[in-house]
């Protein structure tokens, strides 16, 4: 359903679209990056640690704003297959509930749980983030790592601010307009915002309007693309070194996938990424 939310826009991508991205994407993610479904974060430029290290650390500055401990209530909207939500949970002691719309994603995330041995205080359900299935003021904080530009933002963002008590934290990364484009670049993000279903980019001021528009305030709102280039260049990198191989293991329908991840746009500079920090007021 569409509507007039801020951030709201015809070419907001469909929760079924997403899903059915993921559904072969999931595999060839892994693959080509990792586990943690979101990009990496770098220091600096002479910074050469693994996607591993820099995903974890990624999620490490998203911990360290969560503001939850022992007993705190965190939803993550948009988990992937749950490692940002396991390692939130070992280090705060916090209980987490992590939705995706993709079932794949959430079952792989229950085993994860289970393995671990946090299956009691870390759960994963199968639901759509802008429509979700909890009641008001239920969380104290709320995760939006790398998912909304998958949705209508302005509707998931009401959505949020519905769960969140009064006082409670949404910590968030998304895609960023990070610059004024060239009509070549504008038109590369583009067609490969459409392949991976992904909505519109914002710049950091539509983003900041966007977040106020939806009632929160704005604790930090940072553009940290410069930290996280890295991440498109290995993938670009991994795809032209194991395209042949991936192929012929996964079959020719993960080709146009793999032409979206190879896609130059990712070293277009002002395709940037960005962190966000706010609170419900009180
Ligand atoms: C780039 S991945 C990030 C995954 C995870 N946050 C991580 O950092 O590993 C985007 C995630 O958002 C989920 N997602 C996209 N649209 C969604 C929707 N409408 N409802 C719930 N989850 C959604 C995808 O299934 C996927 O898990």
């Amino acid at each position: 359903m569409r509507d007039d939310h801020p951030g709201a826009s015809d070419s907001a991508p469909l929760s079924e679209e997403t899903d059915a991205y993921y559904d072969i994407s999931n595999q060839i993610l892994r693959e080509l990056w990792g586990e943690n479904f979101h990009h990496g974060y770098w220091t600096s430029e002479e910074d050469d640690s693994s996607n591993q290290v820099a995903t974890d650390r990624m999620t490490d500055e998203l911990i360290a704003r969560s503001g939850v401990g022992e007993g705190g209530r965190l939803l993550d909207v948009g988990c992937g297959v749950g490692l940002p939500a396991l390692r939130l949970a070992e280090r705060t002691g916090a209980h987490v509930v992590g939705v995706s719309n993709n079932e794949e994603q959430v079952f792989d995330a229950r085993g994860r749980a289970e393995e671990a041995g946090m299956s009691d205080r870390v759960l994963f359900e199968l639901g759509d983030g802008a429509d979700l299935e909890f009641p008001d003021s239920s969380f104290d904080t709320v995760w939006a790592f790398e998912s909304l530009m998958h949705m209508e933002r302005g509707r998931a963002l009401a959505e949020i601010v519905r769960v969140l008590r009064p006082g409670g934290r949404l910590v968030a990364t998304d895609l960023l307009r990070a610059g004024p484009m060239s009509p070549a670049d504008e038109e590369l993000v583009r067609a490969h915002l459409e392949a991976m279903s992904a909505g519109p980019l914002l710049d950091l001021d539509g983003y900041r309007g966007l977040l106020v528009g939806s009632g929160l305030e704005v604790v930090e709102l940072l553009d940290i693309t410069p930290n996280t280039k890295r991440t498109p260049r290995r993938i670009i990198d991994a795809v032209d070194e194991r395209h042949d191989e991936l192929v012929e293991r996964f079959g020719p329908q993960v080709a146009p996938l793999l032409e979206v991840f190879k896609a130059p746009v990712g070293l277009v500079e002002e395709f940037g990424y960005l962190l966000a920090h706010a609170v419900k007021p009180t």
